[in-house]
């Protein structure tokens, strides 16, 4: 058995399926570069079947990320999921097939409750439907991906029988998720084992392990499948997903690389990339990384408490099993300063990987004197931030084009805001609120009229300092209804979420920015503006 385990992201599908976690085309686009970047093996790009715009995103993914070019010359697999439907499964072909690589991936549950109550149907009738399904998929396309749904709590010796004819049907992967996260590791290495070791013809196809994280045992539960014989890992940036998630890219791709001899496995993956698409992710979702998250947390490589530092003076090791920079973590060391020019800028950030145009360094290099102007010590992180501010934005369908507040112990919170619209014109509004965020909400609301409730409101500070950036991330929600996605296993639809964030030194700006970010979202998903979202340019090819 070969030691490559094949990593399959499904940031873009399962991640994005989780409730609130909805991105725009432009910034799945922007997502599959990332992965591409990363050196993930198969892109999950959505499901297609969920309306023509998913369908239009994935075939967009596989048009652009899928093709073949002189840095990759083996572009990752496109994949789209369906459902065990031929309507499905067309779908998933169409979007796919323009990628080198195209893969279909299918799925129907075999646990008894899924059975009885989701499918209605019996033993048999399931196995006769992934057969047929599964021909069907392979009919069309050369890599076909069977996944039982609930393996985790299905009867092992019928996933012995349902896989064996998913596999005759012409099945080239099998994948075995932990659907609601209900295994622990031994149970799962186990069940990876017996798959092995019971289902015929198995050694042709490849096992891959997907794993929900309720019981906070995906990773344990995907490393454990991968040591009993599975190679691929389905996985995700940030582990967003379902519920409590799905198995974190990062962790599965990490523990692989530090533990190499107690696992003896390897990956693609490029790790120095791993921070970036975290961050990415992040921004686009609006979903935050708690600071205490594995690999990603902005905690995860902070050792100054006393007896840490210490420690790590005297050895690194003491304290660090990786080194901040294998997972591309910025250090919050000072790189430019107020005298620094335009040519020292962009050499800066071509070293940190954005790739910026003349046009974009321009505006770059403004939002840097700013905030040269205000903060003394400018590191590779707040110079991040800034890019992300400046270039990870939707279509902006409104602008902020000045903003005032008054708040504190000894009046009314006021705000008044000054938006310039779709039409040019610039439009004010004054209005008051419990706090000076709450009445420039209120003021932005008046101007831009898309009724929503916010989700989701976080501020942090990029780094260390009083002058520090700070960093505001939102998420709302549409109240009229326009926008739904359909959920593929629930088969329910779900209101979409949008979000937002925004880097000032003033965090009632980078809150102000952050909203309207989401509301600009919010605005071209009711097809009103026009969909041409701006995807990010500044970041490598
Ligand atoms: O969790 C799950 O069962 C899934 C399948 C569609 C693979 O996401
Ligand atoms: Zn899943």
């Amino acid at each position: 058995m070969d030691n490559y385990v094949r990593i399959f992201d499904t940031t873009l599908r399962d991640g994005e399926q989780s409730p609130g976690a909805t991105m725009t085309s432009a910034e799945k686009l922007d997502v599959a570069r990332a992965l591409a970047r990363l050196g993930v093996d198969i892109i999950e790009a959505g499901f297609p079947a969920a309306s023509p715009d998913d369908l239009e995103g994935v075939r967009q993914i596989a048009v652009e990320v899928g093709q073949p070019n002189t840095a990759r010359p083996r572009p990752p697999l496109i994949c789209g999921l369906a459902r065990a439907s031929k309507s499905d499964i067309d779908k998933a072909w169409e979007a796919v097939k323009p990628a080198a690589r195209p893969r279909i991936h299918t799925f129907l549950a075999t646990s008894e409750i899924h059975m009885r109550y989701k499918l209605k149907m019996d033993r048999e009738q399931v196995i006769e439907r992934v057969s047929e399904m599964v021909a069907y998929a392979r009919g069309l396309c050369e890599e076909v991906e069977f996944s039982p749904e609930d393996a985790g709590r299905s009867d092992p010796e019928f996933l012995y029988l349902v896989l064996g004819e998913a596999i005759k049907a012409g099945a080239t992967t099998l994948n075995i998720p932990d659907t609601v996260g209900y295994t622990t590791p031994d149970e799962f290495g186990a069940l990876i084992a017996g798959i092995l070791t019971n289902t015929p013809e198995i050694v042709n196809c490849v096992v891959s392990v997907h794993c929900h994280d309720d019981l906070g045992l995906a990773t344990a539960n995907t490393l454990a499948g991968l040591r009993a014989g599975a190679r691929q890992a389905e996985v995700t940036v940030n582990g967003i997903g379902e519920r409590a998630g799905n198995t974190s890219l990062e962790e599965v791709v990490m523990a692989l690389h530090t533990r190499r001899p107690a696992f003896n496995l390897i990956t693609g993956i490029d790790t120095t990339q791993i921070m970036r698409a975290s961050k990415l992710v992040s921004n686009y979702t609006g979903f935050v990384v708690p600071p205490n998250k594995a690999i990603v947390g902005s905690n995860a490589f902070a050792h100054e408490a006393g007896i840490h530092q210490d420690g790590m003076l005297k050895h690194q090791q003491t304290y660090e099993i990786m080194r901040p920079e294998t997972v591309g973590v910025t250090q919050t060391r000072l790189v430019l300063g107020k005298h620094s020019g335009r040519h020292a800028l962009k050499t800066h950030l071509s070293d940190l990987g954005y790739a910026l145009s003349e046009a974009e360094l321009d505006k770059a290099f403004a939002r840097f004197k700013n905030l040269a102007d205000k903060k003394k010590v400018i590191t590779d992180a707040d110079l991040e931030a800034l890019v992300a501010d400046e270039f990870y934005q939707p279509h902006e369908v409104f602008t902020l084009d000045g903003l005032q507040v008054t708040c504190g112990t000894m009046g009314m919170p006021t705000a008044t805001v000054r938006l310039r619209g779709p039409d040019g014109q610039v439009r004010t509004h004054a209005a008051i609120g419990t706090g000076p965020v709450d009445a420039s909400y209120k003021a932005i609301d008046a101007i831009v009229q898309a009724p929503s409730t916010l989700l989701e409101f976080s501020v942090r500070a990029v780094t260390e300092g009083i002058d520090a950036l700070g960093e505001v991330t939102v998420r709302i929600q549409g109240t009229n209804g326009s926008s739904h996605l359909l959920n593929a296993q629930k088969e329910v639809e779900q209101p979409r979420t949008f979000g937002g964030h925004g880097a000032e030194t003033d965090i009632i700006v980078a809150s102000a920015k952050a909203y309207l970010m989401a509301l600009n979202k919010l605005l071209v998903a009711t097809g009103k503006y026009g969909a041409t979202e701006k995807a990010a340019t500044a970041v490598p090819a």
